[in-house]
């Protein structure tokens, strides 16, 4: 664990600066990942990033105990999805029964929005029940998660998926502040005002699909997405440095200041992005060039989130600083 980076939260506590994505967006099945997540943890991996939502915890728990890793050892997040916004307790607690373990190292509100969908549904889909950010709402499922850390069954809570507006309302009522925001980040979409913002506030940002997922399923692409690794700075770097296109990625984000959680189930390439992390830097000229093609690209939409007809994604992310109800 210590040739890891690591963060220092604003609890204290360190966490890996890298970790393992567990998503297997759809098409890779739980066994997979769950082999992948015992590679991971062979290799040297000492976080992952989890989430019920993801229907494969029941089997990454049984992997992380057969690779017979210390629980301390290791750092794992799960995530509390919408449909359970007033469940918490019960919905923690059945992560933990399903990943094996006494205590989360953090537990995330994954969405916002209490609005269920079900796995896999196209992105036309909509809850008839579905609603727009209410903060008095939030706050109750907050509450809640505050006092999964006064029971114990989590060190630390955190938000995903959050913007700045959403973020002060959180800051000014919280108990307990959200250690981490998970969040959307990649060269192509580096969300620099968030960014800056949960960091002045000592939130750690966690940045998900850090390689700008690129096996995303159908239904999360537009033809306006871009893509990262095939953009000329990226394929530049990585062919003047000898290394693999994602590896800059995740250079980029580790050194940026963000924590990156790309995920693979191929052991070659899970392995490569984290040894990436060991070898000499990027340069400062490398870092520019790549704080350069920010193109504002953001891939994880969240149409199914919209509670009214004739809205754009766009309205889900309070573009304009204000919150849309
Ligand atoms: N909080 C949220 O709302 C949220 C949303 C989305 C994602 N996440 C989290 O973030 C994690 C990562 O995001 P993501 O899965 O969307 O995207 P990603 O990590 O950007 O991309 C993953 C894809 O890249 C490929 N890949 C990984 N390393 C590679 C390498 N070295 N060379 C070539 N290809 C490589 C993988 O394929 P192979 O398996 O073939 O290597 C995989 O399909 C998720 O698994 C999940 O844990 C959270």
């Amino acid at each position: 664990m210590s040739q890891i980076p690591q963060r220092r939260l604003c609890t204290g506590a360190t966490m890996p600066a890298i970790g393992l994505g567990t998503f297997g967006s759809d098409h890779i099945s739980a066994d997979e990942v769950a082999e992948a997540v015992k590679g991971a943890i062979g290799v040297g991996y000492r976080h992952l990033d989890c989430a019920s939502v993801y229907n494969n915890e029941h089997k990454i728990g049984p992997a992380i105990r057969e690779t017979g890793v210390v629980r301390d050892e290791l750092w794992i997040t799960s995530k509390l999805w919408n449909d359970q916004h007033s469940r918490v307790i019960e919905s923690c607690r059945k992560s933990l029964e399903d990943l094996r373990i006494e205590r989360l190292d953090m537990y995330l509100v994954h969405w916002p929005f209490p609005n269920f969908h079900p796995p896999g549904c196209s992105v036309d889909s909509r809850s008839p029940d579905a609603r727009p950010y209410i903060h008095e709402e939030f706050m109750r499922t907050w509450r809640e998660m505050e006092k999964l850390v006064d029971m114990g069954l989590t060190r630390h809570i955190g938000t995903s998926n959050m913007t700045i507006p959403k973020l002060k309302l959180l800051l000014r009522d919280a108990r307990i502040k959200p250690a981490v925001n998970e969040m959307e980040l990649h060269p192509h979409f580096q969300q620099p005002e968030l960014f800056d913002f949960v960091r002045a506030n000592g939130i750690e940002p966690i940045g998900y699909s850090p390689l700008g997922s690129p096996n995303r399923p159908e239904r999360d692409r537009t033809p306006d997405d871009t893509v990262d690794v095939e953009d000329p700075v990226i394929t530049g770097i990585a062919e003047r440095l000898g290394v693999h296109t994602a590896a800059v990625c995740i250079k980029w984000a580790a050194q940026r200041g963000q924590t990156p959680i790309p995920f693979s189930v191929k052991p070659r390439n899970y392995t490569a992005n984290l040894e990436c992390l060991k070898s000499e830097p990027l340069s400062d000229t490398d870092m520019r060039a790549i704080a350069g093609i920010d193109k504002g690209c953001r891939l994880i939409k969240g149409q199914v989130f919209l509670w009214k007809d004739h809205q754009s994604w766009e309205d889900l992310w309070d573009m304009d600083g204000v919150i849309k109800t």
